[in-house]
């Protein structure tokens, strides 16, 4: 064996010792990482600096977080019950934004005037510690607050999808301040029956991607510093079945959750299931995705699922919403 191979071998074998501190083996596309109890719908994740996921839940109207690596669940915040949580981001290290309304789960409707935008400040959190979370501020005007992401050079602004009123709003993180950053045909929703439109955001090289649900589009839009429009709307795919949110990865590729399915979206548009299928079990009620930041899990695909209160795969048992882990290297 040469200096290099052996340095090589010693590699592999320093990551495989990693690699089984993460909560699967290597083989297994998909695991469950955590499940909740029943009714407890996730809709959102962020991924902690330190590996720890947090999981958002309307239904519960609670932020939870969970370690992958020792599998122990905590809840960050429990919120009134009238404040179901919907979409979180990271503005600083270790400090989130989340989006929090009242929300009818029979109709997807949002109560007009209950959406909240709140600081999550992580920095100093543990399990009894003091209460991490502040009100930023009332967003009275924004319908179904869903979708957050930060401005990349501006963290104390935020763009918030409004899956109601088919708009993007621009929101100051210290104040609340709230203002239209854009607003397109491409965000409303196209049928009644099913009344959410534009729903994940992300950001990538000046260009803001995002989802809208009830008409099955993945699009992009080129924006300026501040997230107004400086082009027109890109589609980059129309064939994956109400996406929901999605986690981008820095090539372009897009991991997007909707109708049970993990839809995989290449930079060129071409669009596979890569996971499930509306009649699969496999990722049932999946809403959001979000990669793995530390050096063992940077290939994982954090997953959030209902358990499928909603559109479950025709005979499926519904359960408690889960945390998912899908080994994205495994798939070609
Ligand atoms: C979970 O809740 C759903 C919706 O209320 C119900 O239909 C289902 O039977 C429950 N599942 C279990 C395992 O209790
Ligand atoms: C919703 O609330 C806003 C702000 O409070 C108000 O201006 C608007 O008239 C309300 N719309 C409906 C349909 O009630
Ligand atoms: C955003 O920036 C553009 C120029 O890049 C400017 O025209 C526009 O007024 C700015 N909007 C806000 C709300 O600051
Ligand atoms: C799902 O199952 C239903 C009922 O069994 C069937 O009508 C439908 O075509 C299936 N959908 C897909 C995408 O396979």
């Amino acid at each position: 064996m040469t200096v290099a191979l052996k340095v090589h071998f010693f590699l592999s074998l320093l990551f495989a010792a990693l690699s089984t501190a993460l909560p699967f083996s290597n083989n297994d596309a998909v695991a469950t990482i955590w499940t909740f109890p029943n009714e407890t719908w996730v809709e959102n994740l962020a991924v902690r600096q330190n590996g720890a996921v947090l999981c958002t839940s309307i239904s519960r109207a609670a932020i939870y977080q969970v370690d992958p690596f020792s599998h122990v669940a905590a809840t960050v915040h429990q919120f009134d019950i009238l404040d179901g949580v919907l979409g979180i981001a990271e503005i600083e290290n270790d400090i989130f934004v989340a989006v929090t309304a009242t929300i009818d789960l029979a109709t997807n409707m949002a109560k007009n005037g209950s959406a909240k935008i709140w600081r999550v400040d992580m920095c100093a959190w543990s399990l009894g510690a003091p209460n991490p979370i502040s009100l930023i501020s009332n967003l009275p005007e924004v319908g179904l607050p869903d979708g957050v992401t930060p401005l990349p050079t501006d963290p104390g602004v935020v763009l918030v999808a409004d899956a109601d009123k088919g708009l993007i709003w621009r929101v100051s993180t210290t104040t609340g301040a709230h203002t239209i950053a854009i607003s397109d045909p491409a965000f409303k929703y196209t049928s009644p029956l099913v009344p959410i439109g534009v729903n994940g955001l992300k950001i990538l090289d000046d260009e803001l991607y995002f989802t809208n649900l009830a008409a099955n589009l993945i699009a992009r839009i080129p924006i300026t510093a501040n997230g107004s429009a400086s082009g027109s709307v890109q589609k980059v795919s129309t064939e994956t079945l109400l996406p929901d949110d999605f986690a981008l990865a820095g090539d372009g590729t897009i991991y997007a959750a909707g109708y049970n399915t993990l839809w995989r979206v290449m930079p060129d548009g071409t669009t596979d299931a890569l996971v499930g299928g509306p009649n699969s079990t496999a990722v049932q009620g999946i809403t959001s995705a979000q990669f793995g930041r530390t050096r063992e899990d940077g290939g994982v695909l954090y997953i959030s699922t209902t358990g499928g209160l909603l559109l479950a795969p025709a005979g499926a048992r519904v359960h408690g919403g889960q945390l998912l882990a899908v080994n994205v290297g495994l798939f070609g």
